[in-house]
């Protein structure tokens, strides 16, 4: 088994408790696959931005659970098509391009809130799932999925439930018996599929041009004239359906989490937004001025990267660390143990949204902090997700203190992605 068992039991003790013992580079097998843990900022450059070009995705990635989910989308995708890919949905994230976005995200913000009552208790990771869902479909599909949120909610939350338990023997068994368990992981991917689908049927049926991503996919042609069959666009859709707002999400909801537990970074927080904002709507042209805004969200980055590890798969032997590193060997790199760790960071475990000063941020080594990845395959979404996670903390925050429930427990379930075990239960209180 090697150390599988022990990691699925627990993936972040595990994480942290081999830095601990072995150190920046640690060599393990998965049942027969040969894995490395890498924790140092120099190794993850070398992966992310100085050779990626010898590393695929990871086992993981490729495996039948998440070919399922997003297929060969623009996340999962390699070599020429992802380039194309990668290409063609590039506009869509400009800078102008998502500063225009701005009125969306504060809209929709403010459609949720308005139906917020004084004293009542809501479970904030859902709300933002909510939110963030309706807020990318808009952006990139110019579609409305209000009707669909709840379900395809409750349908992701189970879906990533084999991420959680089970991950590592998954992908390496590539998930290929037909376990009950299986079979409800089709049944429900099958459900989201249908949300995706009908996107695309509407447009394909209206014919028109919003301008938007969906509209761009839908014209975009290969070199031999062909264009995308509904797979290959139902696969991009679905990939920036679920990229683009399951993380977003939780960085508010961990945002609030810790905005809840830390009183004094409540009040800072609060108190600039009275002063530059007062009652007027947040726009993009606050974003420069919303800077402890701004420090809160990367705070909340580091300390609960939605994306908590990245891995690799090295095609061709390779120096590590110091390290000869055989071709096949899976790479992880971990946002959860390096952007805690005390040689970069002074009380690494402590929320402190002020230590993110420019002076810090040009004396920290390039990756001790990676919440987007790095290098040709970094986040395409980073600078969307960015606006709109201050915006969006923005818009509520003027408004609203998010009180936490006293004897509610927040606890992190890493499936896929940090979420709350429960969720984060908060009493709304109007300012
Ligand atoms: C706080 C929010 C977000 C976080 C923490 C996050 C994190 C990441 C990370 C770490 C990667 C790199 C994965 C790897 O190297 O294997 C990534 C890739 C990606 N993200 Fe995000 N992301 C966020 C928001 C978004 C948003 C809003 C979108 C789209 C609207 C998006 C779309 C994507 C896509 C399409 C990729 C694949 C890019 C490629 O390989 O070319 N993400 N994201």
């Amino acid at each position: 088994m090697g150390v599988m068992r022990e990691f699925n039991r627990d993936q972040l003790g595990f994480i942290e408790r081999a830095q601990r013992e072995y150190g920046d580079v640690v060599w393990m097998r998965f049942l027969y696959v040969p894995v490395l843990f890498l924790y140092h900022p120099d190794d993850v450059g070398y992966v992310l931005t100085t050779n990626p070009k010898n590393f695929i995705k990871s086992m993981s990635l490729r495996s039948n659970f998440f070919q399922r989910l997003v297929g060969n989308g623009l996340l999962t995708s390699q070599g020429e098509e992802w380039k194309r890919q990668r290409r063609l949905s590039q506009p869509a994230f400009h800078r102008e391009r998502v500063a225009s976005y701005a009125n969306v995200m504060v809209d929709y913000t403010n459609r949720l809130t308005s139906k917020w009552q004084q004293g009542e208790t809501r479970d904030i990771h859902t709300a933002m799932m909510r939110l963030t869902l309706e807020i990318v479909v808009r952006c990139l599909f110019s579609a409305d999925v209000s009707h669909d949120v709840d379900s395809v909610g409750a349908t992701l939350k189970e879906l990533v439930r084999p991420f959680a338990s089970q991950a590592t023997l998954a992908w390496i068994l590539n998930n290929r018996l037909p376990t009950p368990a299986h079979l409800r992981f089709h049944r429900l991917a099958r459900k989201i599929d249908n949300v995706v689908y009908r996107i695309i049927s509407e447009r394909r049926a209206s014919g028109r041009d919003e301008g938007d991503l969906l509209s761009m996919l839908l014209a975009a042609r290969d070199e031999d004239g062909s264009q995308m069959n509904d797979r290959q666009l139902r696969d991009e859709v679905m990939t920036l359906f679920l990229a683009g707002h399951e993380t977003t999400a939780l960085t508010l909801a961990w945002s609030w989490y810790l905005l809840g537990t830390n009183p004094e970074a409540e009040k800072k927080f609060h108190a600039e937004l009275d002063e530059l904002l007062g009652d007027r709507k947040p726009t993009a042209a606050d974003l420069p001025r919303l800077k402890y805004t701004e420090q809160i969200a990367k705070e909340s980055l580091r300390l609960y990267p939605p994306a908590y590890g990245l891995g690799r798969e090295a095609i061709d032997d390779c120096e590590i660390g110091g390290y000869q590193i055989r071709a096949g060997t899976q790479v992880f790199m971990f946002q959860w143990a390096t952007q805690r760790d005390p040689r970069f960071y002074d009380q690494p475990e402590e929320f402190r949204p002020e230590r993110w000063t420019e002076d810090f941020i040009e004396r920290l080594p390039k990756y001790a902090y990676f919440p987007f990845g790095g290098g040709p395959r970094a986040c395409i979404g980073a600078s969307f997700a960015m606006m709109e996670i201050i915006l969006c903390l923005a818009a509520i925050g003027q408004q609203f203190r998010l009180e936490l429930v006293p004897d509610h427990p927040v606890t992190i379930y890493p499936a896929m992605s940090l979420r709350p075990r429960d969720g984060i239960k908060v009493i709304v209180c109007r300012r």
